[in-house]
């Protein structure tokens, strides 16, 4: 008989301005890119296989929430950067799919200026993840995991 082992898929979405990560005003963000951090995510979790995507444009996040919202991702955990604040679209499109996504953001964004303190995509989002630095995606991981081994 032969041993299945299913992997569970686990997208990682960035939005604008996190490819700069590291360089990008580290005193808020860290001075660690995102590749660094996501190599040890990837070791920390070998049973897994977690994709990335980064875009600074909000239709090619949009695109990646459709391609990726109907099939064998377990879950999206999504940093939309400042179009968490801003698009309706993007939150559109969180309702629209069949994968349950996560907010993650690094800073704590309700200790920042008000203006980031309302999120168009919370309400459409399964859970929040701010204020733990990087450690938010692996928080926000954890939540799809644990959401997923409790279907
Ligand atoms: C961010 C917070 C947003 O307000 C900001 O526009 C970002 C990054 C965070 O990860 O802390 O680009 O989402």
């Amino acid at each position: 008989m032969t041993a299945f082992h299913l992997i569970m898929k686990i997208l990682i979405i960035n939005g604008p301005n996190l490819n700069l990560l590291g360089r990008r005003e580290p005193t808020i963000y860290g001075s660690r890119s995102f590749d660094d951090y996501l190599a040890e995510l990837r070791t920390a979790y070998p049973d897994m296989e977690i994709e990335y995507f980064q875009s600074n444009h909000e239709g090619a996040i949009i695109d990646c929430l459709h391609e990726n919202g109907f099939g064998e991702v377990a879950g999206v955990v999504l940093n939309a950067g400042a179009y968490t604040h801003t698009s309706l679209a993007i939150a559109d499109a969180i309702a629209a799919i069949e994968t349950p996504v996560v907010e993650v953001h690094i800073s704590d964004v309700m200790k920042r200026e008000p203006i980031r303190h309302h999120s168009m995509i919370r309400n459409v989002c399964i859970g929040c993840f701010a204020g733990f630095g990087l450690d938010s995606y692996r928080r926000g991981l954890d939540r799809i995991i644990e959401l997923a081994n409790n279907k």
